[in-house]
């Protein structure tokens, strides 16, 4: 009676165990001269590099000798080091081992961190911060989701459609450059910028992610790349929070930009949070805030949905940034057809070279 049942929970297990079994490769099996990160999976040693470089607001060659990555000619690289040294060890004995303090705490963005508050810069005394009402006093989270998905146009209308395609700008640094984006139900999703002379793509093909760019061979995503890719995949997202995250909290009610917005926090086991925000008069998503994991902080990431139009019955963003520690970008979009067909191999990585 169960057999299916059964046999679909043997083949979980069975993909959970080898998930734990095919150990990734770390990063010194991956680099050359690696010492204080060992241990790290390699497809994080670049984001924690990320990481450190926001932290202390400086460029790579401020530790590293260009295209040289593995030398340790400059103080400054020996220094960072002695620092995960010193930041791991204040975590472990003032901190019970939780990653509490981490090179952004001091430094700030900056090399060399203030050790002396400033003085006032006006005679006015400084203003008290505003008390802020407490998560309890808002709507529950199942209150806000409501909301979000009647403003979008509800559940109905939302179902209608199950493919998407856009038309637009991404501006980066001022300029424009043609982009069009293929979504499908579940959660496919492809974006095609057209650059003067190629074109490059952000993929999702249901399962995992993929970058590629004209006459280069495709590269997979990480894991934690994936899981972001996938997430802005998800089709009928505002419907699906509640499976995609095990636990959706609320958070203290906070503003962007003066707009006064009820936040919720999404959990799932062993993976950061993502926090999202919605204007609590409209109650659409506004900003979506979600974290990559590194041995010494987490890389934010944030998307922030503005313009948002009726297509169809439903509403859709027309343009959203996404910002992170080290670049930003807007997409502005002009033109959204719904339920347009969309193939399946739209979406698959190439074998070769992306043509
Ligand atoms: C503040 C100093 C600092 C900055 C800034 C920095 N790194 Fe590093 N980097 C290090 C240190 C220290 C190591 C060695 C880590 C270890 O011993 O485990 C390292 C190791 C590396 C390695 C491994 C090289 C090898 O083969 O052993 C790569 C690749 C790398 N960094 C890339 C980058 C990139 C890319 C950036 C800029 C986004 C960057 N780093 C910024 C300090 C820095
Ligand atoms: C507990 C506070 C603290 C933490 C945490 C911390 N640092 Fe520092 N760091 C300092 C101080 C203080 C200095 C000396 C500042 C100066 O030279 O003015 C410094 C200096 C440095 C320097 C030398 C800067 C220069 O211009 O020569 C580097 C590189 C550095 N830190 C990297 C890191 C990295 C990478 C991390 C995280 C793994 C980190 N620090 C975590 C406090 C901290």
């Amino acid at each position: 009676m169960h057999r299916a049942q059964l046999l679909l929970t043997t083949i979980l297990a069975a993909g959970l165990l080898n998930a734990q079994t095919a150990e990734p490769k770390t990063a010194e099996q991956t680099f050359k001269n690696i010492i204080q990160l060992k241990g790290t999976p390699a497809d994080q040693l670049v984001p924690a590099m990320t990481f450190i470089s926001a932290s202390l607001g400086v460029e790579c060659t401020f530790c590293h000798v260009e295209g040289k990555m593995d030398l340790d000619d400059k103080q400054t690289k020996k220094t960072a080091r002695e620092m995960m040294a010193m930041t791991a060890a204040l975590n472990k004995n003032s901190f019970g081992g939780r990653r509490e303090v981490t090179c952004y705490s001091c430094h700030h963005g900056s090399e060399h961190p203030a050790g002396t508050p400033p003085v006032l810069e006006s005679d006015m005394p400084a203003h008290a911060e505003a008390a802020k009402p407490a998560a309890s006093e808002g709507p529950n989270a199942a209150e806000i989701l409501e909301k979000y998905v009647s403003a979008l146009g509800g559940e109905d209308a939302i179902k209608k459609f199950s493919s998407r395609v856009e038309k637009g700008v991404i501006v980066v640094g001022g300029s424009d450059t043609p982009i069009e984006l293929f979504m499908k139900a579940p959660n496919k999703r492809i974006s095609v910028t057209h650059m003067p002379k190629s074109e490059s793509y952000t993929a999702f093909d249901g399962t995992s992610g993929w970058l590629g760019s004209t006459g280069r061979p495709p590269r997979t995503m990480s894991p934690a790349e994936s899981e972001a890719a996938g997430l802005d995949a998800e089709f009928y997202l505002a419907l699906r929070l509640p499976q995609i995250f095990q636990q959706l909290r609320t958070g203290r009610p906070e503003s962007i930009n003066g707009i006064e917005c009820q936040t919720l926090i999404g959990t799932r086991p062993g993976r950061p949070p993502v926090r999202l925000y919605f204007e609590a008069k409209s109650g659409l998503l506004l900003r979506q805030v979600r974290y990559g994991e590194t041995p010494l902080g987490r890389n934010p990431t944030q998307i922030d949905y503005a313009d948002y139009r009726a297509v169809d019955g439903v509403k859709v963003p027309f343009r959203w940034t996404l910002s992170r520690t080290n670049g930003r970008f807007t997409i502005q979009i002009a033109e959204v057809k719904n339920n347009v067909p969309v193939e399946d191999e739209k979406f698959a990585k190439p074998d070769s070279e992306v043509k």
